[in-house]
């Protein structure tokens, strides 16, 4: 059974009353249900972190290693800011599939540059919740070609 990291970064444990107009009105633990049981289904075993803090989001890719197979990341916030996330996904050398809720290309100008874009395989944004899914979908596809 191949393994992938799930990870969320910060201010995403707000989910369900953080702007739901952009977001979407799931909470974390919904959309946590929906992607362990899409894991499941797609037979994928999932390990799960949300963390509001950056080293604790690398540390945590860094413990993955011997692990994981594949990460799925939303990065929140970091994704316009950290050099040092990018390079342990770099570092890390395994397939990474960026995540986002909301399309952060028709937001604000700051959100449409992803610093971890290039160290990841591809992204998925602007699908609320189901982005996590098409993620999982992605990675399983990616995983079954290896
Ligand atoms: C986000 C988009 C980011 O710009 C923002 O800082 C977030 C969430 C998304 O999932 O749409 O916190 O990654």
């Amino acid at each position: 059974m191949a393994n992938v990291l799930v990870l969320h970064g910060p201010n995403l444990n707000l989910l369900g009353v953080r702007e739901p107009n952009v977001y979407g009105a799931k909470t974390l633990e919904e959309i946590n249900n929906a992607i362990t049981e899409e894991a499941g289904r797609l037979g994928l075993h999932v390990r799960i972190v949300q963390s509001n803090h950056e080293g604790a989001l690398i540390d945590a890719i860094q413990e993955a290693h011997g692990w994981a197979h594949a990460i799925i990341i939303n990065p929140a916030g970091y994704t316009h800011t950290s050099v040092a996330l990018r390079d342990t996904i770099q570092a890390m050398r395994l397939p990474t599939i960026e995540v986002h809720l909301s399309n952060i290309a028709a937001r604000e100008e700051f959100r449409h540059r992803s610093v971890l874009a290039p160290a990841c395989v591809g992204q998925i944004s602007g699908f609320r919740w189901l982005s996590y899914i098409l993620a999982l979908h992605a990675a399983k596809g990616l995983l079954d070609q290896q």
